[in-house]
């Protein structure tokens, strides 16, 4: 008897700056496509709070890798938990995200996080995977890539809506601010896919992005 072959996961990645509409656009799409989802900036976001919480400085680079590698992260649709403790709002606050693009630029962390993400996607056979580098380099060969984007005022506009106590001007420039971080950092920077769909969501709704995005799935899978 021959071996069973093990098929590859099914993955749809999408990448794109903060404020961009993954998260949002990434749910949706995963449930219309009756697909897992997972957001891979909660993982760094649980990192990050986790050095915080052990009075670790998150500059330093070694003891932040080495928490990394035994943290326990468990991320889903109930909410992300951090060694047990639930971790979902306080991971969006200010002290994570003023943390979280350093702690995402140490290369101990990105192999960690990666070979978790991969493993996440072989045991569910494939999601929709939101981050920075999902489609350039943890899955390379998703079904389909699509980079979004949305300028930056708009990005910033989307961030003070979904939290009501911040200052615009404040919240622009943390964008501006983690864009350049995580795109300038060495280890798998935020960029677009050569082979990657680019969707600026300026003007667009959130249902007629998922709409777009649905019907390239579709596409993509008909021709498998
Ligand atoms: O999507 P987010 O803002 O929650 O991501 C938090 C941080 O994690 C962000 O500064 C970039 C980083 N990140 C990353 O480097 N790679 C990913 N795949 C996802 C997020």
């Amino acid at each position: 008897m021959s071996e069973p072959r093990l098929r590859p996961p099914t993955v749809i990645a999408i990448d794109g700056p903060a404020g961009s509409g993954k998260s949002t656009v990434g749910r949706a799409l995963a449930e219309r496509l009756d697909l897992t989802y997972l957001d891979t900036g909660a993982m760094y976001r649980a990192v990050a709070f986790a050095a915080i919480r052990q009075g670790l400085d998150p500059s330093d680079e070694e003891p932040v890798v080495a928490i990394s590698k035994a943290l326990d992260i468990k991320v889903d649709d109930t909410g992300v938990f951090v060694g047990g403790v639930d971790a979902t709002v306080e991971i969006r606050g200010p002290e994570v995200t003023r943390a979280v693009s350093m702690v995402a630029s140490y290369p101990g962390v990105r192999e960690e996080m990666r070979t978790r993400q991969r493993i996440w996607a072989a045991e569910r056979g494939g999601g929709v995977i939101e981050g920075r580098d999902i489609g350039t380099v943890v899955f390379p060969d998703a079904v389909l890539k699509v980079y979004l984007t949305a300028s930056v005022e708009t990005r910033a506009s989307r961030r003070v809506q979904e939290m009501s106590d911040m200052h615009y001007d404040d919240v622009a420039a943390d964008i501006a601010r983690r864009d350049a971080q995580d795109s300038g950092r060495a280890d798998s920077p935020l960029a677009e896919a050569s082979d990657a769909v680019f969707l600026d969501t300026t003007e667009l709704g959130v249902l007629e992005v998922v709409e777009q995005i649905a019907n390239l799935v579709e596409e993509k899978l008909g021709d498998s």
